[in-house]
C-alpha cells in the first residue's frame, strides 16, 4: 500500500466514523424530545384510548336476562366518556323511569297516564302486571293516546323496563 492510500484510508474511516458518531447522536436526541411529546400526546388521544380499550374487551359478550350486565358496556375513561351522544343506561326502574318515562308519564303528556295518579292507573293496574309489561316492552295504542315500545328506549333490556312499569305501579298505589 503506498503512502497516499494509507492517508486516504485514514482520512475516509475518521469521517465514516464520524457521521456514525451525528447519526446516533441525532437519534438519541430524537428519542429524548419523543418520549416528553410524540409518546404522551398518543397516549391521551381519546380515540386511542377507546381503540385500546375496545381491543381489550373479550371477542364475545353475552347478556344473561335477569342479571346485571351492565360491564357489558365498553367503559371509556377521561374525554372520550364525555362525547358519547347516547345517554347512559339507567341503572334500575327508578332510573329508567326519571330518564324516559317521566317525559310522557311525569306529567300526564300525550295522553299518558301520570305516574302517581291513582284513578289513571287503577284500571290498567287491574289489567295485571303482565298486560302492563307487555304494553310497555311492545307498545300499546290505546283510546288515549299511543304508548312507544320501551317508551322510545328500545335498546334498554326488558328488565329494565320491567323494573320501570313495576316503579310506577308502586307509585300509583
Ligand atoms: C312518548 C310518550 C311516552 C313515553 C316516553 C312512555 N310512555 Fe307509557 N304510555 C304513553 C301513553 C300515551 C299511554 C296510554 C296509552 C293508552 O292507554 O291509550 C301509556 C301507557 C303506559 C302503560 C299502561 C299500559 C296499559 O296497558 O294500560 C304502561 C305500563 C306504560 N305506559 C309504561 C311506560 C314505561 C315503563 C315507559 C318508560 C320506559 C313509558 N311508558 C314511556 C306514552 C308514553
Amino acid at each position: 500500500m503506498s503512502k497516499q492510500d494509507t492517508h486516504f484510508f485514514n482520512v475516509f474511516s475518521m469521517v465514516i466514523g464520524l457521521l456514525l458518531a451525528i447519526a446516533v447522536g441525532i437519534f438519541a436526541l430524537a428519542r429524548i424530545v419523543a418520549s416528553h411529546t410524540q409518546d404522551l400526546q398518543v397516549m391521551s388521544e381519546p380515540d386511542y384510548a377507546r381503540s385500546v380499550n375496545a381491543r381489550l374487551q373479550p371477542p364475545t359478550r353475552e347478556a344473561v336476562a335477569g342479571k346485571d350486565n351492565s360491564a357489558m358496556a365498553i367503559k371509556v375513561e377521561g374525554p372520550a366518556a364525555a362525547g358519547s351522544a347516547v345517554a347512559a343506561m339507567p341503572k334500575n326502574g327508578t332510573e329508567m323511569f326519571e330518564q324516559t318515562c317521566s317525559a310522557c308519564h311525569g306529567q300526564g303528556i300525550a295522553g299518558a297516564p301520570k305516574a302517581g295518579d291513582k284513578a289513571a292507573w287503577a284500571p290498567r293496574i287491574a289489567e295485571g302486571k303482565a298486560t302492563l309489561y307487555e304494553h310497555a316492552l311492545k307498545g300499546f295504542q290505546g283510546k288515549a293516546g299511543v304508548m312507544p315500545p320501551k317508551g322510545g328506549r328500545t335498546d334498554a333490556p326488558d328488565a329494565l323496563i320491567k323494573e320501570a312499569v313495576d316503579h310506577m305501579v308502586q307509585m300509583a298505589q
